[in-house]
């Protein structure tokens, strides 16, 4: 299959333009609702690909979103910027959002690999908060992705990020999320203790899960050969 470019490849602030009579806010939210719709199509692809070779699917489920225009404002000017649409498209990395949910921490580096095989994927930062987790505890693979979007007459690079984690990370990850904003990033310490013996927890958890799979994948092969010999 060839497959050519006949349009040029522009810069999210040059599409906005071209839609000068659309709200700018609205162009900036179609682009980003795009790029995380390749993305998803994508990787549900993939999985299907992977469940269709070795019975097996990689991702339990995906999760997308769009960041809120509120969080948006609120981060740029918690990181020193000016509420625009330039400094918006500049410096918030995140406004597309996927989550991949795995069940082993084995599928969230096959998944990554598979990711970083996209042709017309660019892997531009990779941040391995498994083998360096954060100090709350925190533990994920995050990609921060550009993707082609193909308009009538254009075609736009988009950025993406992609975390991806196993159940129980994602499990931790959303009461610590809940803790953190119900106190405002100043919970007790008892509090932040008990969280990150907790996730010493989950990593004890996803280690002891992964060898159990293995387990049972070496019963089930050692199985077959006693049928088939
Ligand atoms: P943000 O400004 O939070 O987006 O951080 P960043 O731009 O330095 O990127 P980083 O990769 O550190 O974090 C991006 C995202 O990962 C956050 O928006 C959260 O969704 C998630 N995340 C990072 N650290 C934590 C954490 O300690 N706890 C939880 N629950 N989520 C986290
Ligand atoms: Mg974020």
């Amino acid at each position: 299959m060839t497959y050519t470019r006949r349009f040029g490849v522009i810069k999210m602030q040059n599409a906005i333009k071209r839609y000068e009579d659309v709200d700018s806010w609205k162009t900036i939210i179609f682009l980003y609702t795009s790029a995380l719709k390749e993305v998803e199509t994508k990787l549900e692809i993939l999985n299907d690909e992977f469940r269709h070779v070795h019975k097996y699917n990689p991702i339990e489920h995906i999760k997308t979103r769009i960041k809120t225009p509120e969080s948006i404002v609120k981060k740029l000017k918690r990181n020193g910027y000016e509420a625009s649409i330039e400094n918006m498209v500049k410096y918030i990395n995140d406004i597309a959002g996927v989550r991949l949910i795995c069940s082993f921490t084995s599928d969230i580096y096959r998944l990554a690999e598979m990711i970083g095989n996209q042709s017309d994927l660019k892997v531009l930062t990779i941040k391995d908060y498994i083998k360096n987790p954060k100090e709350s505890g925190y533990k994920s693979y995050h990609m921060l992705v550009s993707v082609p979007v193909f308009l009538s007459d254009s075609v736009v690079d988009t950025k993406v990020e992609i975390q991806i984690r196993t159940i129980a990370m994602d499990f931790w990850a959303s009461l610590e999320h809940k803790i953190y904003y119900k106190f405002e990033g100043n919970a007790p310490e008892y509090i932040s203790q008990d969280l990150r013996k907790c996730a010493q927890m989950v990593s004890e958890l996803d280690e002891k899960m992964l060898s159990l799979n293995e387990a049972i994948l070496a019963c089930v092969e050692k199985e077959k050969d006693g049928k088939n010999s």
